[in-house]
C-alpha cells in the first residue's frame, strides 16, 4: 500500500530534496508535504521547485500540535522524516506517530548528540577531539533528543588533515547515499 511521507526540515533541505528525487518514481512511497519552521529557509524554494506543498509553522504551533496534527491526518501522512529539522519534536507528536518518525544525525550516536549538537558544531568537536572516525546515524525519534532506536549507522575515516569542510562533504555523501534507502527499507518493514 502507498505510504505517505512528510519531511520536516529547517535549513537548506538538500537531504529533503534528495529523498523527494529518490521516491519521485516510486509507487510505494510518496512525499506529500514538506514542513518547516523557517519561512525563508532554502528548503521552501526547493519544495516549490519540486512541486511539493509546503507547510510553515511556528514553534508554538509545533508544540501545541493540534492544527499541525489535523493537517498531517487530513492528507494521510503515515511517516515523518526529520532531515535537518532543528526543533525538538513534542511528546504529543511522538505519541501520535510511534516508531513512525525517523531522524538523521551527522555523527555516530550516542557520540556528539543532544542539545547544541548540529551541523558544523558536531564536525568541529569531532576533529578537535581527534576522533579517528565519524559518520551518520539514522534512528527512530523518541522522547529523548538523539536517543531513539538506531536504524542504520555508516562510517567514514577522519584523516590527519581533516577540516570541517572536508568532513561535512564526507558526511553529506553518506547521507545522500544511505538515507533514502534506509527510509524505504524501514517503511517496508513497518508495513509487514
Ligand atoms: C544534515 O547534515 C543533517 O544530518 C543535520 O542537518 C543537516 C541538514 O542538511 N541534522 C542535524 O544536525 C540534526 N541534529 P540539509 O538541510 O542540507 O539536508
Amino acid at each position: 500500500m502507498l505510504k505517505k511521507l512528510a519531511i520536516f526540515a529547517s535549513g537548506s533541505g538538500s537531504n529533503a530534496e534528495n529523498i523527494c528525487n529518490y521516491f519521485a518514481e516510486s509507487s510505494n512511497v510518496e512525499v506529500v508535504l514538506i514542513c518547516t519552521n523557517k519561512q525563508d529557509a532554502l528548503i521552501v524554494k526547493r519544495a516549490k521547485k519540486l512541486n511539493i506543498p509546503v507547510l510553515v509553522f511556528t514553534k508554538y504551533e509545533l508544540n501545541n500540535f493540534i492544527d499541525l496534527h489535523k493537517k498531517l491526518q487530513s492528507i494521510g501522512v503515515d511517516v515523518v522524516i526529520l532531515a535537518g529539522f532543528l526543533l525538538k519534536v513534542p511528546s504529543k507528536m511522538i505519541d501520535s506517530y510511534p516508531n513512525r518518525i525517523i531522524n538523521i544525525h551527522p555523527s555516530l550516536l550516542p557520540k556528539y548528540g543532544g542539545k547544541g549538537m548540529y551541523g558544523n558544531n558536531i564536525h568541529k568537536a569531532v576533529i578537535e577531539n581527534k576522533e579517528t572516525e565519524s559518520g551518520i546515524s539514522i534512528h527512530f525519534v523518541n522522547q529523548n533528543y538523539d536517543e531513539g532506536e538506531l536504524i542504520l549507522q555508516e562510517r567514514c575515516a577522519i584523516s590527519s588533515n581533516e577540516s570541517v569542510e572536508t568532513l561535512t562533504q564526507k558526511i553529506r555523501e553518506l547521507e545522500y547515499a544511505y538515507f533514502p534507502s534506509a527510509i524505504e527499507k524501514t517503511i517496508k518493514e513497518l508495513s509487514n
